[in-house]
């Protein structure tokens, strides 16, 4: 130890995903369980915030860790805003670094940084299953999976970059509209795949000819495996990007946020 070792924070998980999806609602009902007041007043979220958590193996998010005696992580979970209009600046800019980082909102840190250790994009299972918010979702996971692939690119030198598990939470399963997980997976496979397509169909047409493109250019457009007609999230696994899709719910009856927080406990 010396005056020069910069001070470690704990590891950090970052919420993510559209507007509306129940990011903050997710934090709330992790921070204060589910007695609380009710998780679902919640309003648009405008700025990155962040509250810090314990998690034990083998426990809920309900039980009372000091009770229990049981050896507890304590990590931040990080909520940002889903406006379009605030994602870059919140969300994205985090995670162009090989080894992303955040820095630490506690005053008590006084501004370390504190490593990125997974993703939760929350999606809105229900809104899946009509209209805009497929399309819409859609646009942001490949924006964040795109931004989480080019660190291979930019990297200097041979160390891979930090590997980024990804849970997308398919939110909202207390809603008898809302999709299965499985169905948004291959939903979400299907709308990246044609993002994929219209993209790169889009840098052929923009007049930009064939020899104009560098080799970069077309890597750095193109999600997941190259030569690959369908896309798929094992796709990312090439950039050690492991996505899973779990489906859950933070208000009303279902499966609950169980298996959301065991998936987090076990990567912090
Ligand atoms: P932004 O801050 O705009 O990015 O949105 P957000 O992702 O933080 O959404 P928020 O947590 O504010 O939730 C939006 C709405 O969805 C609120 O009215 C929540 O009560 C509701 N909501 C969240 N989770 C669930 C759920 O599991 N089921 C149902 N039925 N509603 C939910
Ligand atoms: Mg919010």
């Amino acid at each position: 130890y010396s005056a020069a070792t910069p001070y470690t924070t704990l590891p950090s998980v970052l919420l993510l995903g559209p507007s509306g999806a129940g990011k903050t609602a997710l934090l709330t009902l992790f921070e204060r369980g589910p007695s609380s007041p009710s998780p679902a007043q919640t309003h648009t979220s405008q700025v990155t915030s962040s509250v810090e958590l314990a998690v034990a193996q083998e426990t809920s998010y309900t039980t009372d860790l000091d009770a229990t005696g049981a050896t507890a992580k304590k990590f931040l979970l990080v909520d940002t805003p889903g406006h379009p209009k605030l994602r870059a600046a919140n969300a994205l800019s985090y995670l162009s670094s090989a080894e992303p980082t955040i820095k630490s909102p506690l005053a008590s840190d006084h501004g370390a940084k504190s490593k990125l250790k997974a993703l939760v994009f929350v999606v809105d299972a229900a809104a899946l299953a009509d209209g805009d918010a497929l399309p819409q979702t859609a646009e942001y996971l490949y924006e964040v999976l795109l931004t989480l692939q080019k660190r291979f690119h930019g990297r200097k030198g041979s160390r891979a970059p930090a590997s980024m598990p990804v849970l997308i939470a398919a939110n909202k399963l207390d809603l008898f509209t809302a999709l299965p997980a499985a169905l948004v997976k291959s939903n979400l496979e299907a709308e990246l795949g044609r993002i994929r397509a219209a993209r790169s169909n889009g840098l052929l047409d923009s007049g930009v000819g064939q020899d104009d493109l560098n080799a970069n250019d077309e890597v750095e457009g193109w999600l997941g495996g190259d030569g690959s007609e369908k896309f798929s999230f094992a796709q990312m696994m090439e950039f050690d990007v492991e996505v899973d899709v779990i489906g859950g719910n933070v208000v009303g009856d279902g499966p609950g946020a169980e298996k959301w927080w065991k998936w987090i406990g076990e990567r912090v």
